[in-house]
């Protein structure tokens, strides 16, 4: 009964794209059901998993009775923000040195991006923000709403499953100048395509010369590092990283600070540290210098006061007394590896299994994507088949997160796919 209600006249709102596939999967009573439409890393037995190190950390946390509740102040704790500018920029950033990186604590990536999205709505000069496509699915809508105006440049290639590498220069090069790009800084989402270090290299230089602003989206920091580490049998790399000496030149965000430009990062700790619910992000601005660095920040304590007035506290102190203490870093990247191991495990047994049931198509994608993601090709038809036929879910844009499989779903999966694509063309 909602007449009289002053709300009556509202329409029900549609789903979250991303969010109401798990609604969806909860309804469905089905026992073989499979949920990969989220992308939180599941252990082989499907469950949710919290990393050894970071329940020890909260261990410490609690044991720890000088701690109080109080309010933190408005740009989050202080060891959190500089260790997280450490962790992207690299611990010898000549930026960080010289005091020219802005960082709030902020809400996860999201809140990360939407608090850099609203400073930039109101002190950019130019409010054309440009998104690649695709994207993962609530970029233009953060953006929009923060009151930047959203431009796509060409990102992904279909029928080479790759990079469309030309798209991207080409779209990137006639953008308005002085445009803010949005950069996935490793492990694109949702298509686990990345350009390459010499291409990453060609788009800096394009956007530097078109005066364009990088703002960097880093939600797979780390749990991308580690995969490629894996693939690429780059251990060299793996091992410099944990000693805390990976080669800043690297990284794509570390190239783009270290030409001197400024830049913006919003950094996520969801997948990297497993703490999805906890909310805890950072955004840093790198600026020219130490003086603009100090304005900037002042600015962003007005944008977040009346947002939320001050960030969570439990958090950001699990991340900060992870990343202080060079044994529980270290057993962080071990636990990392471990579940980019099993991700790339399933990468394997879905292409193996596609393989010996005949799929058409070439499938070879599946371990050749980056991060979390597979982006198989599926369409929405397909998608819905598989669905509705075998409940199994996942974005209609036929994302599957791989670390919501295991060796025991990987052949409902195939079987799925196979059936989808010889009977739905
Ligand atoms: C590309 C990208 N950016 C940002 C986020 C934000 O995640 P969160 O707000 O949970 O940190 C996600 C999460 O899926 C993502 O895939």
């Amino acid at each position: 009964m909602d007449s009289g209600s002053v709300f009556a006249s509202l329409v029900q709102a549609p789903e979250d794209p991303i969010l109401g596939v798990t609604v969806a999967y909860n309804k469905d009573p089905s026992p073989n059901k499979l949920n990969l439409g989220v992308g939180a890393y599941r252990t082989e037995e499907g469950k949710p998993l919290v990393l050894d190190v970071v329940r020890r950390a909260e261990q410490l946390l609690v044991n720890d009775q000088s701690r109080v509740k109080e309010y933190l102040p408005i740009v989050g704790l202080a060891d959190f923000n500089k260790l997280s500018a450490k962790l992207i920029f690299g611990a010898d950033s000549p930026a960080i040195q010289a005091n020219r990186v802005a960082t709030v604590q902020c809400l996860s990536g999201t809140g990360s991006l939407r608090v850099g999205a609203e400073f930039l709505a109101r002190h950019y000069h130019q409010l054309t923000i440009y998104i690649p496509q695709p994207t993962w699915g609530n970029h233009p809508k953060v953006f929009t709403l923060a009151g930047l105006s959203v431009k796509t440049y060409r990102y992904y290639d279909p029928a080479t499953r790759g990079l469309n590498f030309q798209g991207l220069l080409e779209d990137l090069g006639a953008a308005t100048s002085g445009a803010i790009v949005l950069l996935h800084a490793c492990a694109h989402n949702p298509t686990g395509v990345d350009p390459t270090l010499e291409q990453w290299e060609q788009i800096r230089q394009l956007m530097r010369s078109k005066g364009l602003l990088p703002f960097f989206d880093s939600a797979y920091q780390v749990v991308a590092l580690v995969v490629w580490w894996i693939t690429g049998g780059q251990i060299e790399n793996m091992l410099g990283f944990a000693s805390g000496s990976l080669d800043a030149d690297a990284q794509p965000v570390r190239m783009f600070v270290a030409d001197g430009g400024e830049c913006l990062a919003a950094q996520s700790y969801a997948k990297n540290m497993g703490l999805y619910g906890e909310r805890v992000g950072a955004l840093s601005i790198v600026c020219k210098t130490a003086d603009v660095a100090s304005k900037v920040e002042s600015q962003l304590k007005l944008v977040i006061r009346p947002m939320y007035s001050n960030p969570p506290i439990h958090g950001a102190s699990i991340v900060a007394t992870i990343l202080k203490d060079s044994k529980m870093y270290d057993e962080w990247t071990v636990e990392l590896k471990a579940m980019a191991d099993r991700i790339i495990s399933m990468r394997k047994q879905l292409f193996d299994a596609l393989s010996a049931r005949g799929t058409p198509g070439d499938w070879s994608h599946i371990i050749k994507q980056i991060g979390m993601f597979t982006f198989t090709g599926l369409n929405g038809e397909q998608v819905a088949f598989m669905t509705k036929e075998y409940h199994i879910y996942m974005t209609s844009d036929g994302r599957i997160s791989m670390a919501g499989l295991s060796s025991k779903t990987v052949p409902h999966l195939a079987d799925a796919i196979h059936a989808a694509v010889t009977r739905m063309g």
